[in-house]
């Protein structure tokens, strides 16, 4: 039994019928105490969403034009909200905007800016909305344009990878794996691999944009409106291709902000494993790559360094991204239907994941563009090393010895040569026979990079006609947007 029951009121008494003095809260009606200071501080999100101005002004605008058209409110009405909101815009453009902390958000301080500019109009443009399909829909169009900018940066990223393909791809160097020289390849084999990882993220980007494109507006607070309100006007003004059916998913639902996050979080994932490249190559160690001045830093004591930065933040932003999708995860985890103020905490993360993974899929690509490949110490990481030993087994094996056979004489050739301080190319002829009578003069001529490479004409390998295959692909998926086109389709004709 709440103690409320049998008097009807609920919370503080209604002293007054009007609102605090100077009061330019919206909610001032029911309010005899203006908010605490420090509450204003606490809740305001205005710092950080004030840059959905532009959304919440067209989101707004689209909002009048129905009204008017649904005879809501009067043309006249709807002409003065439309003026003072472009008025508005202006303002806020040239950085003439008195912004005030104490209205909370954006949404109220555009509000009482409209009221303060067109007087009793202003205060209806809020007719059949609340700011929880407002800020919904808001968070629609950022995310949406956001995404399509990110889809162009991807591509950016892709074309410099395929420059760099097309320019140096036939350098071969050490393929690896567990960090272990493996098997020579192509150099334009391995800046391919990352092209696709890139490509994936497209397809999974348009995914999260396909959520995105679905309008909120209309739902009210909660459960729609007592207005006839045409919420496929708004959508059709706004460029939106689906709507939501149930206002109460539409004001809760924040799973395209997941979504979006997702694809930022594994696009930077992606970038840390780049960057890491770019850091491995640039060392003395390595020595496969050297990156520009223009994208290096120095030290302040060593006068020698040139320090791989830009693939060390590629590594080290990635941490950022992936914790703006753990937190939104997190605000949303338990939240009961349906807005809920936890959902502000939704904004930083995202604005900061996009900025942050656009700022990195550009510096990226110019450093990427920028970087120099050096042929001789990749040539001599494969020249100098066992990388060829696969293709001794595979010489053994094409010449009828089963391959665990093949694999194991490879490795004794492998331990005799390397106890003599030779490798395999060098091996004389006679010392391989020993191993195997199936030896003969021309399994030198398997054992070269170049034959390394050019054998592996299997499709996906890496010899240079298969490359130049990914590369004609590449283009063909570069010029279409994400998920029109398949990679390379099952052939399912037997
Ligand atoms: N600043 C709020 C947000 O970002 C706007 C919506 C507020 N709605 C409300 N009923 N208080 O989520």
């Amino acid at each position: 039994m709440s103690r409320d029951s049998g008097g009807g009121t609920v919370g503080p008494t209604a002293k007054s019928q009007n609102p605090p003095q100077g009061s330019a809260k919206p909610w001032g009606g029911r309010y005899t105490a203006e908010t605490a200071p420090e509450v204003e501080s606490f809740t305001a999100s205005l710092p950080f969403d004030r840059r959905l101005w532009r959304q919440d002004i067209a989101g707004s605008t689209a909002h009048a034009r129905m009204l008017a058209r649904q005879g809501i409110i009067s043309a006249a009405e709807c002409d003065a909200i439309t003026a003072g909101l472009a008025e508005i815009s202006a303002e806020i453009e040239a950085g003439g905007f008195p912004w005030r902390l104490d209205l909370e958000d954006v949404h109220m301080n555009i509000e009482a800016r409209l009221r303060e500019k067109i007087g009793a109009a202003g205060g209806k443009l809020h007719t059949g909305r609340s700011r929880n399909d407002q800020v919904a829909l808001d968070m629609h169009l950022y995310v949406r344009e956001a995404v399509d900018g990110l889809d162009g940066d991807l591509v950016a990223l892709q074309r410099a990878l395929v420059g760099q393909a097309e320019a140096n791809g036939q350098l071969i160097l050490p393929g690896y794996t567990h960090l272990q020289r493996a098997q020579p390849v192509r150099l334009g084999h391995h800046l391919m691999a990352y092209f696709f990882m890139f490509q994936r993220d497209r397809e999974r980007l348009a995914g999260a944009r396909h959520r995105a494109d679905m309008m909120p507006l209309g739902a009210g607070a909660l459960a729609g409106t007592t207005f006839p309100l045409d919420p496929d006007q708004v959508a059709r003004e706004l460029g939106f291709g689906r709507r939501y059916a149930n206002s109460m998913d539409a004001v809760s639902d924040r799973d395209f902000i997941v979504e979006t996050l997702s694809c930022c979080a594994l696009i930077s994932v992606h970038l840390s494993r780049l960057g890491e490249e770019l850091v491995l190559w640039s060392t003395a160690e390595f020595g496969y790559l050297a990156m520009d001045d223009a994208y290096t830093t120095g030290s302040s004591i060593m006068p020698q360094k040139r320090n791989p930065v830009i693939g060390e933040l590629l590594r080290g932003k990635s941490g950022r991204v992936v914790g703006s999708l753990v937190g939104v995860l997190t605000v949303l985890k338990g939240l009961p239907l349906t807005y809920n103020t936890d959902m502000q905490e939704d904004k930083e993360g995202t604005f900061d994941a996009l900025d942050t993974v656009r700022s990195c899929l550009r510096i990226a690509a110019a450093a990427l563009e920028t970087s120099r490949f050096l042929p001789g110490p990749m040539l001599a990481g494969v020249e100098n090393d066992f990388t060829n030993a696969t293709d001794l087994a595979d010489y053994l094996a094409a010449r009828g010895l089963p391959f665990r056979d093949a694999h194991a004489v490879a490795g004794r050739a492998v331990a005799v040569a390397a106890a003599r301080g030779l490798v395999l190319a060098r091996l004389p002829l006679d010392e391989l026979k020993a191993l195997s009578p199936l030896f003969g003069p021309d399994v030198f001529a398997v054992l070269s990079p170049e034959a390394c490479v050019e054998r592996r004409r299997s499709p996906m390998g890496t010899a240079s006609g298969q490359v130049r295959e990914q590369l004609a692909l590449a283009h063909r998926l570069m010029d279409q947007p994400a998920g029109a086109g398949s990679w390379v389709a099952v052939n399912r004709e037997e």
